[in-house]
């Protein structure tokens, strides 16, 4: 008898507050072989928006493909390469709608990847490497901000927190996303260590701080543009 698998969308509600520990995931295979990822909202099987954590194993190399509704990453480890050039650890880059390439990883890369929600008419290619980027003040002491790409009430950045930071209560609107490269941030539901994602609702509302210290990588404003 033929297996049917039956594949249900995850963590699709944006209404709904959600908290990964990506540490903690087990990683799953792909189609790809020497793919594995860890599925952190996913609308289809192999298709449409997707945000997951993925990692090539060294030597995995594709076939072109293109990006119907863009694609972004953030190189958490080793180094990712394609056609264009080679973006180590650090690396942030936006592949808008329409763009394609032929990727792959001679050493080996982790990388977080969301996949088809670029706005339609977000259109410009981005290419940071974060590790030379400078660092602008942030709002409060303590706090250095990295502008990485904005777009119509769509805000990306990484956010560092000295030891002690205290940030205001605020709240999101549009949502935020989270994922913390390092360190602990905090707020006043919970302590997230590096490789925690969070995403919180429209209009939600915290009041985050850091006594340890930590690096995130944020997104603001994105859950009230997403396309679909
Ligand atoms: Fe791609
Ligand atoms: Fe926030």
């Amino acid at each position: 008898m033929a297996e049917v698998t039956v594949f249900q969308a995850i963590n699709m509600d944006r209404n709904q507050r959600q908290l990964i520990d990506t540490a903690a995931m087990d990683w799953l295979t792909s189609p790809a072989a020497g793919v594995m990822r860890k599925p952190l909202e996913r609308e289809a099987a192999e298709s449409g928006q997707v945000t997951s954590i993925v990692r090539y194993a060294a030597g995995t190399f594709f076939p072109a493909h293109n990006h119907p509704a863009g694609e972004e990453i953030l190189v958490l480890s080793g180094t990712f390469e394609d056609e264009h050039g080679c973006y180590p650890a650090g690396s942030y880059f936006r592949n808008p709608p329409g763009s394609s390439h032929s990727p792959g990883s001679s050493e080996g890369c982790e990388l977080l990847v969301k996949l088809n929600m670029f706005q339609r008419d977000d259109l410009q290619p981005v290419n940071i490497d974060t590790t030379t980027q400078p660092w602008l003040p942030g709002l409060v002491a303590g706090l250095s901000v990295m502008p990485l790409h904005q777009f119509n009430g769509e805000q990306t950045a990484l956010v560092r927190w000295q030891p002690g930071t205290h940030f205001s209560r605020h709240s999101h609107t549009g949502g935020e996303e989270i994922y913390v490269i390092d360190g602990v941030f905090e707020d006043e539901h919970g302590r997230y260590g590096a490789g925690s994602w969070l995403r919180s609702p429209d209009n939600s509302q915290h009041q985050p701080f850091s006594e340890q210290g930590c690096t995130i990588w944020v997104k603001t404003g994105h859950l009230a543009h997403l396309p679909g």
